[in-house]
């Protein structure tokens, strides 16, 4: 699994989709850019989220709020109270941990263990076997379940609660030892707000504290009403958002899993109270089905509902999704209530209510709210599209097989020498096709060597320009995935591109 994730990294850099942040003096941890096919990538996911969420769906719009707020914001939010991550250090490594994660951990090798059993029951019993009633019934996995639970709830407990020095008994009790020493030798937890302050305005006296937004969710809770009045909005309807947020993570690991800037992609669900478990059904059942038409695969995702719920709300639950390091979160949907509104109303000291004019009626909506990253979405599909093929002669072919709507270039159009005015052609198909698709000209190298390098770019076709061309106006277009080669019209191009790049 670590190669593999190695392979992504190295991958995502060679082919330059993604360097380290000011690479020459040594970068800057958990602190990425998008390279030159990085950006593409990354654009074409956050365009299909936005076409999804707010072209496909009448009653929601978009905003693009800014990431500088009112500081009284994070206040009401209850980010300056609450935004804490527990940290512990080690005092022989002097390696410094999420606390919450060490145990979290600790119970997901609970949750393995519990899962082998499971296996190998399966195997012995075959088709007569019975997973709930073995679940139910087999002493270890409801012992291994039920150690899981209570570690879990004492430790929301603690946290909930501020007693950090019972977080640290757990860490001691179910001897933890550091994940890179070994050692168990731990400092007291303490809590670290993830929030990264700045200041506004020159002077020192009449500065403003301001905060880098944490989530762009805030953004749109206090724009509500002018977007409901001025959309004349309709509850229930939804608000979008994608943009960057920053949090200062301690334990930034993982590439660009967990950064400190990142974007997020937030769509915000105003709906009649006592009506927001329907929509939370319906936004889990929706998101999921937007993860299944990428095609990565239905056995990489699956749900976590949380047990321990975030202050704001009554039921949340995670779309994760099996990465090279396993399966962790991609994505959140909260059933928010009403805290947020009732929060800033009570801090603003504004009415932020939707006026029922059916029942002529006042009411503060719940939210239910979906929460995706945007750069570990474009992990989840370049890390699984990024494949290694061994082929019919028995040579290994790199390729990065991603869905052909979200690849940085769609064809890769090579004239097959540099001469007889095959050049020509191939630029004059550029120009006819470069509006509508980002499309590339490469007449480097041989063909084949031209071939691999796209394979390993993820372009799905690349288009040659041979002699025959000449006489007939066909060129030959090539699919990445199938390595098949067919002859077709120069006029045709278009359509063919667009049949394979429509979902
Ligand atoms: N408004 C709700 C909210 O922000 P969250 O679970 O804290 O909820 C939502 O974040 C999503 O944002 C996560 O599922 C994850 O995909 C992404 N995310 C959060 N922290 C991140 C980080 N440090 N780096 C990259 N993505 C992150």
């Amino acid at each position: 699994q670590d190669d593999i994730f190695k392979n992504v990294i190295s991958h995502a850099k060679e082919y330059g989709y993604i360097f380290p942040s000011s690479e020459i003096y040594d970068g800057l941890s958990a602190v990425y850019d998008y390279a030159q096919n990085g950006v593409e990538l990354k654009r074409n996911i956050r365009e299909y989220w936005w076409k999804s969420m707010v072209q496909m769906h009448e009653n929601i719009v978009g905003i693009d709020a800014s990431i500088f707020m009112h500081p009284t914001t994070w206040k009401a939010s209850g980010h300056v109270d609450a935004f804490n991550d527990p940290l512990i250090d080690n005092k022989d490594s002097k390696k410094r941990y999420r606390a919450d994660v060490l145990i979290e951990d600790y119970c997901e090798k609970l949750h393995q263990k519990a899962l082998k059993e499971i296996e190998k029951a399966q195997k012995r019993f075959g088709d007569s076997f019975d997973e709930a009633e073995f679940v139910n019934t087999n002493p270890r996995v409801i012992g291994y379940h039920t150690k899981k639970k209570e570690i879990l709830e004492r430790m929301a407990r603690g946290l909930d609660s501020g007693d950090l020095a019972d977080v640290k008994a757990l860490i001691e009790e179910l001897e933890i030892a550091d994940p890179e020493s070994g050692s168990k030798n731990w400092t007291e937890v303490r809590q670290f707000n993830l929030m990264f302050g700045t200041k506004l305005g020159a002077s020192a006296d009449t500065a403003m504290d301001l905060y880098l937004r944490p989530e762009t969710a805030q953004g749109i809770f206090v724009n509500f009403l002018n977007v409901q009045k001025t959309g004349r909005m309709k509850i229930p309807f939804g608000i979008a958002q994608t943009g960057k947020a920053f949090r200062n993570e301690i334990v930034a690991r993982q590439f660009i899993f967990r950064m400190r800037e990142f974007e997020q992609m937030e769509m915000q669900y105003f709906v009649k109270p006592g009506e927001e478990m329907k929509w939370y059904e319906y936004w889990k059942e929706t998101r999921h089905k937007w993860h299944l038409s990428l095609g990565l695969g239905a056995e990489n995702y699956r749900f976590h509902d949380h047990e321990k719920l975030a202050h704001y709300a009554n039921a949340a639950t995670d779309i994760e999704f099996n990465f090279p390091f396993g399966f962790k979160e991609l994505e959140g949907i909260h059933s928010r209530t009403d805290f947020d509104l009732k929060a800033h109303e009570q801090h603003s000291g504004k009415k932020l209510q939707y006026f029922d004019n059916e029942t002529n009626s006042s009411f503060t909506p719940y939210v239910v709210e979906t929460s995706v990253g945007l750069d570990r979405l474009f992990l989840a599909v370049f890390s699984k599209s990024l494949q290694e093929e061994v082929l019919e002669d028995g040579s290994v072919r790199t390729v990065l097989r991603l869905p052909s709507v979200l690849a940085p270039t769609k064809a890769a159009i090579l004239p097959l020498v540099r001469k007889d005015g095959l050049p020509d052609i191939a630029k004059d198909i550029i120009e006819d096709l470069k509006w509508e698709f980002n499309v590339a000209y490469d007449d480097k190298d041989a063909v084949g060597r031209r071939y691999r390098r796209q394979d390993a770019l993820g372009t799905p076709f690349c288009i040659t320009v041979d002699h025959q061309t000449l006489e007939d106006k066909t060129v030959t277009i090539r699919h990445r995935d199938s390595m098949k080669q067919d002859r077709v019209a120069i006029s045709d191009l278009k359509s063919i591109i667009n049949d394979e790049i429509s979902i």
